[in-house]
């Protein structure tokens, strides 16, 4: 990122000195749709980044502009309501959170930029909110730790952007390390971190450019499907089950003819991709990346088979590396409908291979693949 571009745009806008806060977007290596479930993820913070470049201003309005569209919008203190410019309204949804809970900013000044690509499943609102949260904090002095400031950047993903998201996004913006992936237990909110530095193995991400219009409501629909086989499971007996991170293979499997099937299949889902994220980090530490890997597909079959958040274009990407002796791992990466795969590639050979996967992904889906390889970052905090 360019930090002195944001900078003299904000000196030019605001005539006065601004500080300046990044906050990153994340991967997720397996455990997708766990986090809702209060079981295990694996995901990491990114060189991909939303940058903040902010000020008080000593009035009750805050003047925002969102440096890549060239737009700019207000936001009135004393009558918070939704905004016209939808990435306004993540930035309200902070502020009004924060208002909720007694805490109260002022005006303030402000520019942002950023380097993740929207819809792309990287988690640029949580970077976004989780920035804007990190930034006010220091300004006005709010005391926050770093979970409490995921946990309003959440809470304003679930009132202002009305998806019903877990944790994930946000500790991974929030907690990321260095070099680092780290295993959160989103039940007792317990981190493992993992140092992911494999000789000659590279991660790559590949973007499908699409982002098909179900992603929030079918999100919103598999929590309600999950907390419907809670209840199953419950009533039959298993009464101190109160999430899947509960339920264990052999008691998930007890009810495969007593639940709805596709409740079954999506419990089913869920259960097994808690246990590989367990087994992935085991082997993450015997530096096993094969095996890792081969969880990683196991863990997009369950996906697109089991809980159904896959798409053609994605699916695509996926099988397409499956003959490839150079591609350790892929999946499909966040919500679904669309966005990223994530990819254990190995390096030499990888030019070639991505202009083959692109060749081959024009060719069958007709729009161009966007890829690049990421690296681990820390978590959001002040740009010195
Ligand atoms: C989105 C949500 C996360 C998580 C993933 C799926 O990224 O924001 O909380 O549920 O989908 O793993």
């Amino acid at each position: 990122m360019d930090y002195q571009a944001i900078i003299s745009q904000f000196e030019k806008l605001y005539k006065k000195e601004p500080k300046l806060f990044r906050a990153p977007g994340r991967i997720n290596l397996i455990g997708e749709h766990t986090d809702y479930n209060n079981g295990f993820v694996l995901p990491a913070a990114i060189d991909r980044e939303i940058v903040y470049a902010i000020a008080p201003n000593q009035s009750d309005i805050c003047r925002v502009y969102a440096m890549d569209l060239g737009e700019e919008d207000e936001i009135y203190l004393n009558s918070l309501k939704e905004s016209e410019k939808r990435w306004n309204n993540y930035l309200i949804g902070v502020i009004a959170v924060l208002a909720d809970k007694g805490l109260k900013v002022s005006g303030f000044d402000c520019v942002f930029a950023g380097s993740i690509p929207i819809g792309g499943g990287l988690s640029s609102s949580a970077a976004l909110e989780c920035g804007l949260g990190v930034a006010l904090n220091e300004l006005y002095g709010l005391g926050l730790n770093k979970r409490d400031i995921a946990f309003t950047a959440q809470k304003a993903e679930h009132e202002f952007a009305g998806v019903k998201c877990g944790i994930m996004d946000q500790f991974s913006s929030m907690f990321g390390e260095l070099g680092k992936v780290f295993r959160l237990d989103c039940q007792t909110l317990d981190i493992q971190y993992f140092p992911f530095k494999q000789e000659g193995l590279k991660i790559l991400l590949c973007d499908t450019g699409v982002t098909h219009s179900l992603a929030s409501s079918e999100y919103n629909k598999r929590r309600h499907e999950c907390e419907a086989g809670v209840e199953v499971i419950k009533k039959a007996g298993y009464s101190d089950v109160k999430t899947l991170r509960d339920v264990s293979l052999e008691v998930i499997a007890e009810f495969e003819s007593k639940m709805d099937s596709v409740v079954y299949y999506r419990c089913s889902y869920v259960v097994e991709e808690n246990n590989r994220v367990l087994e992935a980090c085991k082997m993450l530490e015997a530096g096993d990346m094969e095996a890792f890997g081969k969880l990683m597909y196991q863990s997009h079959e369950g996906l697109s088979k089991k809980y159904e958040v896959s798409c053609k274009e994605l699916d695509f990407l996926v099988e397409y590396t499956l003959d490839k002796d150079n591609i350790l791992g892929s999946r499909m990466m966040g919500g679904g409908f669309g966005g990223c795969t994530i990819n254990i590639v190995k390096e030499e050979g990888l030019d070639e291979y991505v202009e083959k996967i692109s060749e081959a992904y024009k060719a069958e889906i007709g729009i161009p693949l966007k890829t690049f390889i990421t690296d681990i970052v820390d978590g959001a905090g002040i740009v010195d």
